[in-house]
């Protein structure tokens, strides 16, 4: 199988291409990546079976780059996105551009190029806000950040193409994946790099809010076997093994690092922030899937994987550009 993955240099579309071409030996992937701020070769930096990908640098909102790179591929795996809350509340520009028309523009050379299957990776974020419960595939969408709206908008427009052009589409919605190569503005890897440089990890508003997390490896095996055995034009949620607040993320990371509950700084809340995200996975479980890590024990290996590879993220925390949406993140009083 010849395989299009796109953002395949950032967090999950690179540990997808890494799984992946370990896990299937026939396997060819094109890497379909602009290479943004996001985006690192070093996260496929000595992987198993490198003969059989190739990365083409280019944005998926071009449909001339799109249409070259579409080229005797069987199936795609859509991971590119804009994929930070926090930078869609500075700016949602880029989120527009990349999530929705970039999203349109493959599915339009994807159909042209007669491409057998389109995996369209979502988010648990698209349901909004759900207080209580679990949210179903067909649960109405009510996307609150403008992340959150984009990609809800690119699910739309990936159900349109189905519907109108009966093209094989298939939506995955996932929770928070943590592990290696996660860029460190998401809350795990920033916390965990401040507390190895001893300095306090800003916490929003009460802690109170509850995100469900998912070992990286996890998402990565549903989506693979929605690839294969998933039926086009159904939606299927990904969720975690661990529902908790922020303020329990914290402790168990605190546990597991040693660090004094001093090195957490309140600050104030984000902007519309949503209080809980929870999935109902039954009907990916219906496809034979089941997790294969245990929350706590993935923790500690991914705590364990930042102390090893400081030279993969200190770079990053030191580059111009990051510095200067640190700041304009945490920098100024008030709502941010
Ligand atoms: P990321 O920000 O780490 O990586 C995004 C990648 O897309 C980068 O390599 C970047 O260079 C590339 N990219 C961005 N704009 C592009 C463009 N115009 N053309 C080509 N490439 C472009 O994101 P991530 O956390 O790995 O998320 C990947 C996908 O999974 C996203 O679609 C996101 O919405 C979804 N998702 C993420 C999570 C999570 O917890 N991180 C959970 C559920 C779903
Ligand atoms: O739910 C899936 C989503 O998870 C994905 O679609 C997004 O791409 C991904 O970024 C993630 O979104 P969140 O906003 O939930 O993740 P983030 O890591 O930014 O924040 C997790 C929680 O921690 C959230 O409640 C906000 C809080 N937080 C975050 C940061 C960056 C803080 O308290 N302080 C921080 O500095």
């Amino acid at each position: 199988m010849k395989l299009l993955v796109t953002g395949g240099l950032g967090f999950i579309g690179s540990n997808f291409v890494r799984w992946s071409l370990k896990k299937h030996p026939a396997l060819r992937i094109v890497n379909l990546d602009l290479r943004t701020y996001a985006g690192n070769p070093a996260n496929l930096k000595g992987m198993d079976g490198a003969a059989r990908h190739r990365w083409v640098r280019g944005d998926i909102a071009d449909p001339k780059t799109v249409a070259k790179a579409m080229r005797g591929v069987d199936a795609v795996v859509h991971f590119a996105a804009e994929s930070h809350v926090d930078r869609s509340i500075l700016d949602a520009s880029a989120f527009l551009r990349t999530n929705v028309t970039g999203t349109q523009v493959l599915l339009d050379a994807a159909r042209a190029a007669g491409v057998g299957r389109f995996v369209h990776v979502s988010t648990d974020e698209v349901y909004g806000s759900v207080e209580r419960g679990e949210s179903k595939e067909a649960d109405p969408l009510l996307p609150n950040s403008p992340y959150a709206a984009s990609k809800a908008a690119s699910d739309l427009m990936v159900r349109a193409a189905f519907v109108t052009h009966e093209f094989p589409v298939l939506v995955t919605r996932c929770s928070n994946n943590f592990g290696p190569y996660q860029f460190p503005e998401k809350a795990l890897p920033l916390m965990i790099t401040n507390w190895l440089d001893g300095i306090p990890f800003p916490l929003y508003g009460d802690g109170l809010n509850i995100r469900d997390w998912v070992h990286v490896t996890d998402h990565c095996r549903g989506v693979d076997l929605v690839l294969r055995k998933g039926t086009p034009g159904e939606v299927y949620n990904i969720g975690g093994t661990a529902s908790l607040t922020n303020k329990q993320l914290i402790e168990r990371v605190r546990r597991i690092m040693g660090v004094p509950p001093t090195l957490v700084t309140p600050v104030p809340d984000r902007k519309g922030h949503d209080r809980r995200y929870a999935v109902d996975c039954s009907k990916l479980r219906r496809l034979g899937f089941r997790h294969e890590t245990t929350f706590e024990e993935a923790l500690r290996r991914t705590v364990a994987w930042y102390r090893a590879n400081e030279a993969w993220w200190r770079p990053l925390k030191g580059r111009k550009d990051v510095k200067t949406y640190y700041k304009a993140n945490y920098g100024f009083g008030g709502k941010r």
